[in-house]
């Protein structure tokens, strides 16, 4: 009982959710569509009755009697005119029907685009958390059923439950007034236990629906996150593995759609019954009463196609039901969706960052992803306008982390960072971002061309501002090395760049963005020392007057910071520049000694390779 009422207020909460969509205010020529096609649709209801009663008058003019019940107009009276004008009806309300349809058609696509425009907006309102919790390939079917389900809804409700209880109850009134009471009373009596049999057993398949549909993401999230893995799986040849845990989620779907296809016959077998035998006992009382001469065959005739008319709409009302709910079960999720809030918000009373040089400053700031495990614990650090701070220390010591929170990714949990004096949490999130430049430890690229990545930085840059931030970013030689030059497409998350030339893309779109305030998180870890010098050279220019936070692992790197901070299992675990720190020696001179060791070995392995091209491998093992 429970659930039943958490899912009708889900109902509710839906259609209430739905409804600016189906009626929309910024949209009258739409609203006056809706108006239009109801208006068509009531006046085909009336249309449809009229045929059942050209048909028993046919039938009767055929038989040589006269109508117990109606008088005719004369013109009328010819068999074969009844005939044609019984057709000609039927005719028209098809029409009317098909003009309904495509006047609603722009009103359910029009609300189609709204939802999921709203819905990918809502997206990349959401949290860095929420997307890396979450399985891209799973929300993307949430959304494609979603708005897939709000057609359906946006089209059945408005233009097929109302009439159809309209339809019913002309029917009733015809059936009371031209047969007497216990016809109504059979009519009535049947079309109840219809519905209550239809809306039981839709109920009971939706549950079976929505395990359908669950199993159905489960094998898409398996089969997109394995492919996103393509080179993953082959590294460890777990191909079959893959292929397993694939199958096992499909076994799972395969059982769940077959139980859905099973009881739609079920459903469908209870309907014939309850209304075949509704049917039954109507045309006998109408046949009993030929016998007894009180009515005609044209009335027998009429009793029974009012009922087969009758037929459709409630063989409808199934269908819509089922539609409607398997349509909610769908939204819902998406709704849903919807209704995630953002976990980094604006402040309602949030300024614009008023930038004057960029300063930054971390003071204090406690920080944990998970408040079971601190990750920063009382950071404090200034970053004084146009200078450099390096941050260096072991892996997972939070660096990446500091710049995910300037960019205000996550909000702290004490402590505060200000740019310029500013607290970044009374700040709008976009103008704070638009402020800052981000050359990321991964970069991942649109699947586009390289122009269109480097030009990502600035959309309206021209071709000849793209062209020379390539060039400072060193990338421009590689491009011309294309064969389609900046037009290259890059594949899939820009996996066809190697590293290097893919970080050197993101260094590009940065110096095009030219944001006061610089972080680079490793922006040069994934070049060989050569490169990494003459693209130092281009950051440094980059990052000269600029406010810049520089991340590193290679010490070399970052000699020339105004002061490096080293960061030890999210605590300062010293300070100074490079040369205070080399003389202190401690955590610093010590990775700076381990760091000028590896590259003196490999500056040795390259003159042993320079002199000798063949026995490299043979004289490797003595140098290392
Ligand atoms: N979204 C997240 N949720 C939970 N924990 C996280 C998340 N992101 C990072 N961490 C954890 O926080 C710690 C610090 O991560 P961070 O990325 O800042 O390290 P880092 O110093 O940049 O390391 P590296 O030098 O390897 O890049 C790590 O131990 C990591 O496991
Ligand atoms: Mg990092």
């Amino acid at each position: 009982m429970a659930n039943k009422t958490v899912s009708d207020s889900n109902l509710l909460r839906t259609l209430f959710n739905l409804w600016p969509y189906m009626w929309p205010n910024e949209r009258p020529d739409l609203k006056m569509r809706v108006v239009w096609a109801s208006v068509y649709l009531l006046i085909s209801k009336f249309v449809l009755l009229l045929v059942p009663y050209f048909f028993k008058w046919s039938t009767d003019a055929l038989n040589g009697k006269t109508d117990l019940h109606t008088s005719l107009p004369p013109l009328l009276t010819g068999a074969i005119a009844l005939i044609i004008a019984y057709n000609l009806t039927r005719l028209i309300q098809l029409a009317l029907n098909q003009l309904r349809d495509a006047l609603f058609a722009s009103v359910g696509q029009y609300a189609v685009r709204k939802l999921a425009f709203k819905t990918f907006v809502h997206m990349h309102e959401l949290s860095l958390r929420f997307h890396l919790e979450r399985k891209t390939g799973g929300l993307s079917r949430i959304i494609e059923r979603g708005t897939k389900g709000i057609e359906t809804i946006v089209r059945f409700t408005i233009l097929n439950s109302v009439p159809t209880v309209i339809e019913f109850l002309l029917t009733a009134f015809i059936f009371w007034w031209g047969y007497g009471f216990s016809y109504l009373a059979v009519t009535a009596f049947t079309v109840w236990a219809y519905i209550w049999f239809t809306i039981r057993a839709s109920d009971w398949r939706i549950s079976i629906r929505r395990s359908m549909n669950d199993s159905d993401t489960d094998a898409n999230t398996k089969a997109i996150d394995s492919l996103l893995n393509f080179e993953t799986v082959k590294y460890f040849g777990n191909e079959e593995m893959e292929a397993k845990r694939f199958d096992k989620s499909m076994e799972k779907y395969e059982k769940a759609a077959t139980d859905v296809w099973t009881s739609l016959g079920w459903l469908n077998f209870g309907q014939g019954v309850i209304f075949g035998l509704g049917t039954t006992v109507m045309l006998v009382l109408s046949g009993l009463a030929v016998q007894r001469g009180e009515q005609t065959v044209g009335d027998f005739v009429f009793v029974n196609s009012m009922l087969l008319q009758l037929a459709v709409p409630l063989n409808f009302i199934g269908f819509v039901y089922r539609e409607i709910r398997q349509g909610l079960t769908d939204i819902e999720q998406m709704f849903d969706l919807l209704e995630v809030k953002a976990e980094v918000t604006d402040a309602p009373d949030a300024n614009p960052l008023s930038i004057a040089q960029g300063a930054i400053s971390f003071k204090d700031v406690h920080f944990a992803y998970d408040a079971a495990r601190p990750i920063l614990k009382g950071i404090s650090f200034d970053v004084p306008a146009g200078k450099t701070v390096a941050v260096v220390g072991p892996s997972g010591a939070g660096k990446s982390t500091l710049s995910r929170l300037l960019y205000r990714f996550y909000d702290i949990q004490s402590g505060a960072i200000t740019v310029d004096g500013q607290d970044i949490r009374g700040l709008t999130q976009k103008s704070l971002r638009s402020a800052i430049g981000m050359v990321p430890q991964d970069t991942v690229l649109f699947n586009d061309t390289v122009a269109y990545n480097i030009r990502y930085g600035r959309p309206g840059a021209s071709d000849a501002e793209v062209k020379t931030a390539a060039e400072i970013a060193q990338i421009a030689h590689f491009i011309d090395l294309l064969p389609e030059g900046f037009e290259t497409k890059v594949g899939e998350r820009g996996l066809k760049l190697s590293g290097g030339e893919k970080q050197r893309v993101a260094i590009a779109r940065t110096v095009l963005k030219a944001p006061p305030i610089l972080i680079l998180d490793e922006a040069t870890s994934a070049l060989d020392t050569t490169t990494e010098g003459e693209i130092q050279t281009a950051l440094d220019a980059v990052s000269k007057n600029r406010t810049t936070l520089v991340i590193a692992h290679r010490l070399s790197t970052v000699i020339g910071a105004d002061e490096i901070i080293v960061l030890k299992s999210g605590e300062i675990a010293e300070r100074g520049t490079h040369a205070a720190l080399l003389a202190k020696d401690g955590l610093y001179a010590s990775m700076w000694n381990r760091q000028r060791e590896a590259t003196q070995a490999e500056e040795h392995l390259k003159q042993v390779r320079e002199s000798d091209d063949l026995g490299v491998v043979t004289r490797l093992a003595p140098a290392t």
